[in-house]
């Protein structure tokens, strides 16, 4: 039966004792050095997002940012330019009063990060602006670049003396991809541990600073009636789900050579996993996290390479239609190759081998172009040990689940059986259903830029949980891409959960996918 029938009226959750003293911290002074002031990560996020963090009053005093580019801009083009683009994706924040107040603190230096003069120019120009600003010799470099160039600013920093603390913080920000398989990871974390420290790096994957993704580690950890049955012995199996409804959009350069593996599954599903799996760290201390979820990564059951059919599925989306409207395959998207076997869509069975989760199944999928946005993480709990009520019920009680859903509407669902109002025996599923009762204050960004000048590394990815996951991954992709070409890729339409071969993967062992 489709769980929407199923399920009856909802009763909902309501705070009951919210915790006052919660706030947003204030981070002290700071200056961000953008690389790649002109790109769209820049335009689109991180811009809108210091911007917003200012206008709301949760930037320091004290700060300056200053952006770095190949466009031959001065200070003034980029602050023009840097207007358009917080216009564009802070509207609700926008006026022309703050951004005149905001401009002030920018800047901008022109380089090639090939060039050596460019790091000695901006050496040069910092300390000015800096002093200006009062930023305590605190500096963040933000790299807003390709992945491709990461190492090449990385050196070009450290070659130029800059990586050094001298008074106050440095710390480098990179996002995923870090790397594209084990061995570039590697090559990655090494020119960045020529000259900074890991305390001093920042690897950002957004999803972990999505509320109900930082949650998870509260829910599991601050409630004692969870973590009892928070294992084997009553969990059948869990499912991460993270389905798109974009498609490639104009990202085929980046995506073609990535596929769904590296862009979904190396950082965001597994992080996911691992905070779902991962032991009570002894304290809410960023290290202790990080151990925890290191030791899930490590205990993750390598693929057995001959057996890979068995335990992933890859597909590509077809031409299809999306809310009534006809789009167009990945093949036939601008910038894709016509006979492309790039993966938009993933599914995978994991094991975590040890003492907690010995033989649960970690069903996890992501793709593209899917029937509904959402991120979600459900917990599928066993069937009751003795089913007394046989004989008497003609249906199958179906067990109870709890979905800790990311995103889109951030919150938290239990189902669970109860007796239907006057009938005798009669069981109805019911839904509690707790969502949080606010739009979200800070977006993930946001959170990680005020983690980053608070110097808190908890929703930071480290060097060692990264590396797991690229050697989880790596034999994957590898055996993947050996054959492709030589087998048909699965495809599934547009606007459709995935391939029916995903399917298969679980109903081998008489389960199914949630209904997306
Ligand atoms: C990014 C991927 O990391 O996450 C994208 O590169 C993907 O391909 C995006 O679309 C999804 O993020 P969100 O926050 O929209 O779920």
């Amino acid at each position: 039966m489709d769980p929407a029938e199923r399920v009856s009226p909802s009763a909902k959750c309501s705070v009951v004792r919210p915790h006052e003293v919660c706030g947003i911290e204030s981070p002290g002074p700071c200056c961000m050095v953008v690389f790649g002031a002109s790109g769209d990560l820049a335009h689109r996020k991180l811009l809108p997002s210091i911007y917003r963090l200012f206008a709301r009053g949760h930037m320091p005093d004290d700060f300056a940012v200053v952006g770095t580019a190949m466009e031959p801009w001065d200070d003034t083009d980029y602050r023009a330019r840097m207007r358009d683009a917080v216009k564009e994706a802070a509207p609700e924040d926008y006026s022309d009063e703050k951004w005149a107040r905001f401009a002030r603190n920018l800047y901008y230096v022109q380089g090639e990060f090939a060039d050596d003069a460019f790091y000695a120019r901006l050496k040069a120009r910092l300390p000015g602006i800096e002093a200006e600003h009062d930023t305590h010799g605190n500096r963040i470099y933000y790299m807003a670049i390709p992945p491709t160039v990461y190492e090449q600013v990385v050196k070009g920093l450290g070659e130029a003396g800059m990586s050094s603390e001298d008074g106050g913080y440095t710390r480098i920000v990179i996002e995923k991809p870090f790397g594209r398989d084990l061995e570039s990871s590697h090559r990655l974390s090494a020119a960045l541990g020529v000259s900074f420290t890991e305390s001093q790096i920042y690897r950002m994957d957004h999803y972990l600073a999505k509320e109900n993704v930082q949650n998870i580690l509260m829910f599991r950890f601050a409630n004692s009636i969870f973590e009892p049955v928070w294992n084997r012995q009553y969990v059948d199996h869990v499912q991460i789900t993270v389905s798109e409804t974009l498609g490639v959009e104009h990202r085929a350069g980046y995506y073609e050579k990535a596929g769904v593996l590296r862009d979904m599954f190396q950082s965001h599903l597994l992080q996911l996993l691992s905070l779902v799996a991962m032991e009570p760290p002894s304290a809410f201390e960023a290290d202790r996290v990080r151990d925890e979820k290191t030791k899930v990564f490590t205990s993750i059951r390598p693929i057995p390479e001959g057996r890979l059919g068995q335990y992933v599925v890859v597909g590509q989306y077809g031409a299809g239609k999306m809310s009534g409207k006809a789009v167009p395959a990945y093949r036939d998207e601008p910038g894709v190759a016509k006979d492309s076997d790039t993966p938009t869509y993933a599914a995978m069975m994991l094991f975590v081998d040890n003492w907690r989760w010995s033989g649960v199944p970690f069903y996890l999928r992501s793709g593209k172009r899917m029937p509904r946005r959402a991120a979600e993480i459900a917990i599928q709990f066993k069937p009751v040990p003795h089913m007394m009520f046989r004989g008497v019920l003609e249906e199958t009680i179906e067990p109870n689940t709890l979905v800790l859903r990311v995103q889109p509407d951030e919150g938290i669902d239990l189902y669970f059986q109860t007796k239907t109002p006057d009938s005798k025996v009669c069981l109805s599923e019911v839904l509690m259903d707790f969502a949080y009762e606010r739009t979200v204050r800070l977006d993930a960004y946001e959170r990680v830029l005020i983690d980053c000048m608070l110097g808190d590394q908890m929703l930071f990815v480290r060097a060692d949980g990264e590396e797991k996951t690229w050697e989880i991954l790596t034999p994957v992709i590898e055996r993947l891409e050996s054959v492709a070409g030589t087998t048909e890729l699965p495809s599934y339409p547009a606007g459709s959960a995935g391939p029916a071969e995903a399917d298969a993967l679980l109903a081998r062992e008489g389960r199914r996918w949630r209904e997306l």
